[in-house]
């Protein structure tokens, strides 16, 4: 995808000062990457993608066609796997909480429940005596991997709710026992080992192999050299992952005929690096001796705190060479940075382009003084618009005046 003056003069015409830009090819690519680095380990593998993370349709679909799982956590997502058209039978919905008439409905229709509560199991265990069809369900699991984290997520499987919920799931007639499930948030590559260990121990344990292991997300994505560098922690690739998760599950399995089908939950890993927000700056300023450039864009556009977003400045006009400029954002927060100390040249007019904006971004956007800016595909020989900008009326309809 080439960024220059001339693309973001055209684009600008047709969409206004600031947009996203969402790269589909990439997508493919690190889906298909990820899934071959996994695969080339323990071929019976498969991604099943996190939409929380970025729910953009376009980005579902191509998951669906790859052939990899829906990843949900709310009878929202869990709608939008449907209305991309993914089947049943291919999502997989995980979340503490669940609507019980849609979790019926949903189950029902062939889909995958990762229990999360004792309540929940009793409840599904009600709904499989009163049908004469087969309920696919999973348990979520909890361990400790050594990542100073009590995750509030899944049972304990040391514990006595974890029994009570297997016995259910395996016990009970037209409840077929699919998956176990975990996800850990720390993306450091020493916890990787951890978690699929924790998963092989438990299933020797309990002496029953579901079809599905599911070790869930938080990997790392493809990222640019300085924004590595401002991480305290090495910035594994898929290969170490899958090297770090998938080989303990060969070796397990090695010679055995009821090896399950391994999946993992990534979001960020496959999407961070897949989209990118393009601003512009409206205003330079010098405030007691610090020059500040006003942007329309904000950090809550990025959704990156702390850290300086990989970035380029496109010159739209000549400039002039600035020192230690932050780059602010259009709201009245004063922690609205896009950019701490831009040192180069700058003028009203630049565009900047900051990579890196595809993780827990624009579905976490609020309406907050401004509604969104559009979102753009241009891989292929058109302007795709993947998302119209928001209005007045899509942030004001609900609210009675
Ligand atoms: C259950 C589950 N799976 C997968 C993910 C995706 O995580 P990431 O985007 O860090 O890979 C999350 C994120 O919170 C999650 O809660």
């Amino acid at each position: 995808m080439v960024i220059n003056s001339t693309v973001i003069e055209g684009l600008r015409k047709e969409y206004g000062e600031a947009f996203y830009l969402l790269d589909s090819d990439q997508f493919r690519t690190n889906f298909l990457e990820l899934k071959e680095a996994f695969s080339s380990i323990y071929p019976k593998f498969n991604i099943a993608y996190s939409y929380k993370t970025n729910y953009t349709p376009k980005f579902c679909k191509i998951v669906n066609e790859l052939g990899g799982y829906a990843e949900v956590v709310s009878e929202m997502e869990m709608e939008l796997a449907l209305r991309c058209g993914v089947e049943h039978s291919r999502i997989i919905w995980n979340g503490p909480i669940k609507d019980k008439e849609r979790m019926s409905e949903f189950l029902l229709a062939g889909g995958t429940v990762n229990i999360d509560s004792v309540s929940e199991a009793e409840y599904i265990k009600e709904l499989a005596r009163a049908t004469d069809k087969v309920l696919s369900v999973g348990i979520r699991c909890n361990y400790d991997v050594a990542d100073g984290v009590v995750s509030r997520f899944g049972f304990d499987v040391d514990g006595e709710d974890f029994k009570k919920v297997l016995e259910i799931v395996t016990t009970t007639p037209n409840l077929h026992f699919i998956n176990f499930q975990c996800h850990f948030a720390k993306r450091q590559i020493e916890y990787w080992p951890a978690r699929a260990k924790g998963m092989v121990e438990l299933l020797d344990r309990v002496g029953v192999i579901p079809e599905r292991v599911d070790i869930g997300g938080g990997l790392f994505g493809k990222m640019a050299d300085s924004l590595k560098a401002q991480f305290t922690s090495e910035i594994p690739d898929y290969k170490e992952y899958a090297e770090a998760a998938a080989t303990v599950f060969a070796d397990y399995f090695k010679g055995k005929d009821n090896a399950p089908e391994l999946i993992i939950e990534p979001g960020s890993a496959v999407v961070g690096d897949c989209m990118k927000f393009v601003g512009t700056v409206k205003t330079i300023k010098n405030v007691r001796g610090k020059y500040f450039a006003s942007v329309l864009g904000s950090q809550k556009n990025i959704s990156m705190t702390g850290i300086n977003p990989p970035m380029e400045v496109v010159h739209m006009s000549a400039g002039e060479e600035y020192e230690e400029v932050d780059l602010v954002g259009f709201t009245c927060i004063e922690g609205d940075v896009l950019y701490n100390n831009y040192t180069g040249e700058l003028a009203v007019g630049d565009a900047i382009v900051i990579s890196n904006c595809g993780s827990y971004s624009l579905v976490m956007k609020p309406p907050f003084i401004l509604p969104n800016f559009p979102v753009l595909d241009i891989c292929g020989e058109v302007v795709e618009v993947i998302k119209r900008a928001e209005t007045f009326d899509d942030i004001f309809h609900t609210f009675n005046y």
